[in-house]
């Protein structure tokens, strides 16, 4: 009777220290996923408007997920161009225990990709991750990288090129020798460019110190300029402006904010949308989604983009077939 009741005390007891146990443990684990801020290690490449505004919509699409500012901390870093700056710029944001780290442009995704093996990567704006070595398929990466592509639609803007200025017939292609994503898009761009009857002459730059003897020489030589996704080129577009003032050769880039800065006409992937895919895509993954599971999300979808001011100056009518359904137009 007695050591019935003692069993029936001792098991009350011990159930309660259990239930004491689990309930307090499954307290601390909701208030250490409740206070534990984010942490995001991020590498822009150099500063340009394109890849400011994509940094500003990671930042939006982390909002959208959730991740205001209070939820998450963002490391930021930029390396302004400096391969040395890359290298110790992504070992320090690895070093920084960030959850995530991500590369805004393919030297700084490159650069992450050689500082870590184990940390999530995601890539920003890396026109290709496959011939950047960044991942092996794009649909199952399998490392730790995953992140948003944005892919020239190079096929429209030659149908661009071919309906605004009929005469060109020679295109100079001015490139940064040192950009992996260049390369893939000015073979892309040679390509539909020689199909449709055009001539293609590369001019690549080692550094924005050679562009504006490199603009000299083209202008001389090409009926208009194409200038690729390029970050060199892109941080020194004001340079390609200025010393084509005096030949006035119609300018292609590929992205609105060189169109804006004296570009004539373009077909564009939205960047703002670039970078809030990307903030939605740094969300998943800190949610616990592995990156060798999660598909590069390619944009490749373009709307064209016309500098009607400059047009004007230039004499070049614009055919009513393009101005229907024109994304952006400078005025
Ligand atoms: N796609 C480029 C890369 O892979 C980066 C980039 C995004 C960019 N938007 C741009 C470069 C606009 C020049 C202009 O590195």
């Amino acid at each position: 009777m007695r050591n019935k009741r003692l069993i029936g005390v001792l098991v009350t007891l011990v159930a309660l220290v259990c239930g004491n146990l689990i309930y307090n443990a499954m307290i601390s684990q909701e208030s250490k996923t409740e206070r534990k801020i984010a942490k995001v290690g991020v590498l822009q490449f150099v500063s340009h408007p394109s890849l400011d505004l994509i940094y500003q919509g990671i930042q939006d699409g982390l909002a959208e997920e959730g991740y205001t500012e209070d939820q998450v901390k963002i490391d930021f870093m930029n390396s302004e161009g400096d391969q040395s700056k890359v290298a110790t710029m992504s070992k320090q944001l690895v070093a920084n225990e960030n959850d995530l780290v991500v590369g805004i442009a393919t030297p700084a995704a490159q650069g992450l990709a050689s500082a870590t093996k184990d940390l999530p990567v995601i890539m920003a704006a890396v026109t290709d991750p496959i011939g950047a070595n960044l991942v092996k398929d794009l649909k199952k990466p399998g490392g730790n990288i995953t992140g948003v592509s944005d892919h020239n639609p190079a096929e429209q803007q030659v149908e661009l090129i071919k309906t605004l200025t009929p005469d060109v017939k020679t295109i100079g292609a001015l490139y940064s020798s040192s950009e992996d994503n260049s390369k893939t898009q000015v073979e892309e761009f040679k390509e539909y460019a020689e199909k449709a009857g055009l001539t293609v002459e590369t001019f690549a730059v080692p550094s924005t110190n050679e562009i504006a003897s490199t603009v000299n020489v083209m202008t001389s030589k090409v009926d208009a300029i194409w200038v690729p996704i390029d970050n060199t080129i892109a941080s020194a577009f004001s340079t390609v402006v200025s010393n084509n003032q005096t030949a006035k050769k119609p300018i292609y880039p590929s992205a609105a904010a060189m169109v804006e800065a004296g570009g004539l006409a373009s077909v564009v992937v939205d960047q703002h949308d670039l970078g809030v895919a990307t903030g939605k895509m740094i969300a998943q993954v800190l949610k616990g989604e592995k990156p060798a599971d999660t598909p590069v999300n390619v944009f490749s979808t373009g709307k064209s983009v016309i500098n009607k001011k400059l047009a004007k100056e230039l004499g070049i009518a614009i055919p009513e077939s393009l101005l229907k359904d024109v994304g952006q137009v400078i005025e």
